[in-house]
């Protein structure tokens, strides 16, 4: 696919058929992820994948739990709160797989280095029909001790991208982008 194809293509899945992903699927996005740049070329970067779905279903709960006891009070929370106690709410919308890009370094860019993966992942996954979406509510937790610990990561480890991965049900329509603040100088 064109790389023009797969940059407007792409939207956030969170509607995924029953159809599983294999291992074979699930690595080409990874080969995708690790030809990203990074600082120093240190590659810093990690993938968990976990199609393991009553850990997924439990992630979710202890994530969501998370959530809400850092909750500030008051009704601006309101709507947040009413999503983290609704129990059909699942965090990874029940897709087949989630790939947690996670950094291995004590790199000052590992946050950065982990970002281009994930966007290469992402983008390379929509070019062979797969749905995509970062779920950046599980991130919290998964730094945990308890978050590390669950899904076996080592506690030096910083997980940044948790990406949810399966077959969409639906191709998407692109999603309005704001105009993009440009000056230009010189
Ligand atoms: C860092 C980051 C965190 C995100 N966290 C979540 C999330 O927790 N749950 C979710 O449903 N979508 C999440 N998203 C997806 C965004 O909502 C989505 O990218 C945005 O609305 C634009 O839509 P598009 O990806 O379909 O173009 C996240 C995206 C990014 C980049």
């Amino acid at each position: 696919m064109d790389i023009n194809a797969a940059i407007l293509g792409r939207r956030s899945a969170r509607d995924f058929t029953a159809q599983a992903v294999d291992d074979d699927t699930v690595r080409r996005p990874i080969d995708a992820a690790v030809r990203a740049p990074s600082a120093s070329n240190e590659q810093p970067w990690t993938f968990t994948v976990v199609r393991d779905q009553a850990l997924l279903d439990r992630v979710s709960d202890e994530a969501k739990s998370y959530l809400l006891a850092a909750l500030p009070a008051g009704p601006e929370s309101d709507r947040r709160r009413a999503s983290l106690t609704d129990d059909s709410y699942q965090l990874f919308y029940h897709a087949p797989a989630l790939i947690v890009i996670s950094g291995s370094s004590q790199s000052p860019w590992v946050a950065e280095d982990c970002a281009l993966a994930a966007q290469n992942l992402m983008l390379a996954a929509y070019s062979v029909g797969l749905g995509t979406c970062w779920i950046g509510l599980a991130q919290g937790y998964l730094n945990t001790a308890s978050g590390k610990n669950a899904l076996g990561l080592p506690a030096a480890w910083v997980p940044v991208a948790p990406i949810i991965v399966g077959y969409p049900k639906a191709e998407m329509p692109p999603v309005a982008r704001k105009e993009p603040e440009i000056r230009w100088v010189g």
